[in-house]
């Protein structure tokens, strides 16, 4: 799940984070114990070009990838991408304890259940996060899921190659918000117990409830700072760059 961070650190990723109004690209140098932002670029993606989190119209999405790549001075072309909306999944079950072989077969099963789409449409992958002991054994196994569309996963990927960058890995967003926010030193969430992590994006929000340092559910809502946006223009009779103009000096979340 964390694939990023483990592959070959002698060329640093590049981080695409494939937003519903927003394509924004970050490397970042790891310092002692901390990120430091080396390269950034963001573009605004064309209405309707991301829609989920689905690409609904590659040509555009490639041409404002290749622009990012071409306006900044990114250290080679390796990519990891998020991918999220409605359809990603990251959800904490308990299973009984089973034979490694026998655990996989289960835990399909398991996400079927919840899968908002068919299982042979799913990408997944799961990671056993503690062992439940009682009466003094193991008695069961709490499980983080994470599950995208394979359609989602697959022609993400395909977007970054026809851009000509390599994609590395592609994980649920939900994940890399919470890896994040482990560098920020004024932040020591372990010992933090069930706390929501809530990103406003353009079109959706998502919040995740964290516990311990873990995802333990994440839900998409379908309204974000567009919305406000809307909000304050038709309120003040304003046009939608004035009233985002308005939105960011009066409304800045960064601000105490
Ligand atoms: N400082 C700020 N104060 C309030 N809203 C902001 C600020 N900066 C950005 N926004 C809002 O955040 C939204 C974009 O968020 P972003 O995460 O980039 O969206 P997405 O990932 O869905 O493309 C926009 O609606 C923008 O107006
Ligand atoms: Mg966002």
């Amino acid at each position: 799940m964390s694939a990023w961070l483990s592959r070959n650190k002698k060329t640093p990723v590049i981080g695409v984070d494939l937003g519903s109004g927003f394509i924004k690209m970050a490397q970042f140098k790891e310092e002692q114990n901390s990120l430091k932002l080396v390269n950034f670029g963001v573009l605004s993606v064309p209405e309707g070009a991301i829609v989920e989190g689905r690409i609904e119209k590659t040509k555009e999405t490639v041409e404002i990838l290749k622009e990012l790549i071409s306006f900044h001075s990114f250290i080679g072309n390796r990519i990891v991408a998020n991918v999220s909306g409605q359809l990603v999944v990251a959800k904490e079950i308990i299973m009984d304890v089973l034979p490694e072989n026998e655990l996989d077969e289960a835990v399909k099963w398991e996400i079927e259940k919840f899968l908002p789409f068919p299982m042979d449409k799913a990408a997944f992958d799961y990671q056993i996060l503690n062992e439940i002991i009682e009466e003094g054994r193991v008695n069961k196994l709490n499980i983080l899921v994470a599950s995208a569309p394979l359609e989602v996963v697959e022609l993400t990927a395909e977007l970054f190659k026809m851009a000509n960058l390599d994609p590395v890995a592609v994980e649920v967003e939900p994940f890399s918000i919470l890896r994040l926010l482990r560098f920020d030193p004024e932040f020591s969430f372990e010992n933090e117990v069930l706390f929501p992590v809530i990103n406003i994006g353009y079109n959706y929000t998502s919040i995740n409830m964290v516990d311990k340092g873990m995802v333990r559910f994440s839900r998409t809502i379908p309204t974000g700072g567009r919305k406000i946006t809307d909000s304050i223009a038709s309120a003040l009779g304003k046009s939608f760059e004035e009233a985002e103009e308005i939105k960011i000096k009066e409304l800045d979340l960064t601000k105490e």
